[in-house]
């Protein structure tokens, strides 16, 4: 069986492999495979509407976590980001995860992200509704499917991740990477220790990072550094399509937030800029590095430590980005903004 249909036709069945979105990809062998994990949340959709838009990538499927706001909204949050992308979300299936960290106490990050998670007018509604079957579960059984095939790009905190490793101790020996935006080289931006996405469950940060599972980190050391300024939100504006109007009035929303909490110009794509890394790798430079996640109540609570130094002499466990050309990840991000309906 081949093609979109035969692979339709195994959605959500629960056996057999997962299925592989070649509505956007024709040739199986080049495009990576893809499994999007995020807590949408603006900056996610704008991720996710990126990455469905590359044609590098083909996105096996979508996972809901808990994060910016509750695991309800961010599953129907899923299926309006899937409706906005038309055709090439079309085919995509999306599950619901954790509603919940771990063992920490719920974080969410409403402030930021507005009571629903998506805060623009005239959105969507989802087009179907999400699969029965749980994240962690359609994580485990993609990854099984495609061994060493499927990167796991998550910007969310990392519970659902977590569970699937827990549940399956081998499976990240099978993943091919994670792509995580998450922690800081330097500070937080939750506390002054900690990045949101770690913070909301530094536990499952800790199972991934002692996984062994091949790991990069884009933290906000190099995400600060890309800032949706009124420059850039016109752009996208410009456009002319639903996509760059949706993406326009989210990332204005954000930027007020922005402008107010951290004296910036525009919102941080933070979850854009880890969509990019894994289009577009080279736009970003890479550390290997040893990271280790704090999860003792106190001040450095969900702290990324990152030895930057070598200082431990352990064996790094992750590459971390630590420099980044944003002026071409923009480029980048309105170039396949622009491709969408
Ligand atoms: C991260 O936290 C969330 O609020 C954003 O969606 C992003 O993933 C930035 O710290
Ligand atoms: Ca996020």
């Amino acid at each position: 069986m081949r093609g979109i249909v035969a692979e339709r036709s195994l959605r959500g069945s629960g056996v057999g492999p997962a299925p592989y979105n070649r509505a956007v990809n024709t040739d199986p062998q080049l495009p990576q495979k893809v499994i999007l994990d995020g807590d949408p949340g603006l900056d996610d959709a704008v991720a996710w509407l990126l990455t469905l838009a590359s044609p590098e990538v083909g996105v096996l499927g979508i996972t809901a976590t808990h994060g910016n706001v509750g695991l309800p909204l961010t599953v129907h949050n899923a299926g309006v980001t899937l409706a906005l992308a038309g055709e090439v979300g079309a085919a995509v299936p999306y599950f619901a995860g954790a509603d919940r960290p771990l063992v920490a106490d719920a974080v969410t990050a409403a402030a930021i992200h507005g009571d629903s998670g998506l805060p623009a007018a005239g959105l969507p509604q989802p087009t179907r509704p999400p699969e029965a079957e749980h994240a962690a579960d359609f994580i485990i059984r993609t990854v099984q499917a495609y061994p060493h095939e499927v990167t796991l790009l998550a910007t969310g905190p990392l519970t659902n991740l977590a569970l699937a490793f827990r549940l399956v101790p081998e499976l990240p020996q099978l993943v091919r990477e994670v792509v995580w935006m998450g922690g800081s080289t330097a500070g937080g931006n939750r506390t002054p220790a900690a990045e949101f996405n770690a913070l909301a469950d530094p536990h499952a940060a800790r199972i991934v990072f002692e996984s062994g599972v091949p790991l990069r980190m884009v933290g906000l050391n190099v995400t600060m550094q890309c800032v949706a300024d009124p420059e850039r939100i016109a752009a996208l504006r410009g456009l002319g399509n639903r996509a760059g109007e949706v993406c326009a009035e989210l990332l204005t929303f954000y930027a007020g937030v922005y402008r107010e909490r951290y004296g910036l110009s525009g919102g941080a794509l933070h979850d854009p800029l880890a969509a990019a890394a894994v289009i577009r790798p080279d736009l970003l430079d890479w550390q290997p590095m040893r990271v280790d996640i704090e999860i003792q109540e106190g001040l450095n609570f969900g702290r990324t430590v990152c030895d930057l130094h070598g200082v431990t002499e352990l064996v790094p466990n992750a590459r971390v980005a630590v420099g980044v050309r944003d002026e071409a990840f923009f480029a980048l991000l309105l170039e396949r903004i622009e491709a969408l309906p």
